[in-house]
């Protein structure tokens, strides 16, 4: 989190109004560094130790969000009208300036990355990093063999050919079949276009994986958690494999 005034920090941190956390810096229950600081205007930043009535308050400037996007939000910072999948999450994530890494559509539901290293999420993005991600969709009618093989050739799209695709059904039926499909590219509505090009319409589509990050079955849609620090090794890991920076 950049500097910031105490007051503000506080605020952001949810502790309470502008007028509540003043009264709390003025009645002298918020030191910084050890010091009781009674002007709500002194800049802290996220390095700065700040206590509460003695309660550690987590400023930390670097955070790694794993969240269940909900379908009918959309994936941006902000909008004037529709909500976003910032407005899921505290304020502290906004101010510290945690951002998602791509898009998913707003339909589209499941494992949205957020992060606030800039550069991680440059490099999972780069083309030539190839990074996998996983999507479950449930299409309107029957899969084949014939598209399996299809995906895995790469399929043919208008102004693309798309990189080859691994696709295992899971169920199939005359009118509506499920599969796992895994794409290392990420172009805009890539796994709708790829299964339109077979004749299918995908009625739901939901991300499981994103390179080695999988989705907690746990998280409701809407739910997030902090990345364990095992999974954000693996993200770095990944960013730093195939392809010069
Ligand atoms: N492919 C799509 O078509 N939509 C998404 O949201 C992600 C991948």
């Amino acid at each position: 989190m950049n500097d910031m005034r105490l007051d503000k920090m506080l605020v952001t941190l949810g502790i309470g109004s502008r007028t509540q956390v003043q009264k709390l810096i003025r009645d002298r229950r918020v030191t910084v560094n050890g010091q009781a600081v009674i002007d709500p205007s002194t800049h802290v930043s996220g390095d700065d130790r700040i206590l509460l009535d003695n309660d550690f308050l987590d400023c930390r400037t670097e955070r790694h969000v794993m969240m269940n996007k909900p379908a009918g939000v959309l994936t941006a910072a902000q909008d004037r009208k529709q909500k976003t999948i910032i407005d899921l999450l505290p304020p502290v994530y906004k101010a510290c300036g945690c951002m998602p890494v791509g898009r998913l559509d707003k339909d589209t539901e499941g494992l949205l990355l957020l992060t606030t290293d800039g550069q991680l999420a440059h490099k999972l993005l780069m083309p030539r990093k190839a990074i996998w991600k996983v999507y479950r969709a449930d299409v309107d009618g029957p899969l084949s063999a014939a598209d399996v093989n299809a995906f895995k050739q790469g399929v043919e799209l208008s102004d693309f050919k798309a990189l080859p695709a691994d696709m295992t059904v899971i169920s199939a039926d005359k009118l509506q079949s499920t599969a796992l499909i895994s794409v290392c590219e990420g172009k805009f509505h890539q796994v709708k276009r790829m299964f339109l090009a077979r004749g299918r319409k995908v009625l739901q589509l939901k991300r499981v994986a994103f390179g080695p990050l999988i989705l907690d079955g746990s998280l409701a849609p809407g739910g997030f958690r902090e990345l364990e620090s095992f999974e954000y090794r693996a993200l770095v890991s990944a960013a730093a494999g195939e392809g010069d920076d």
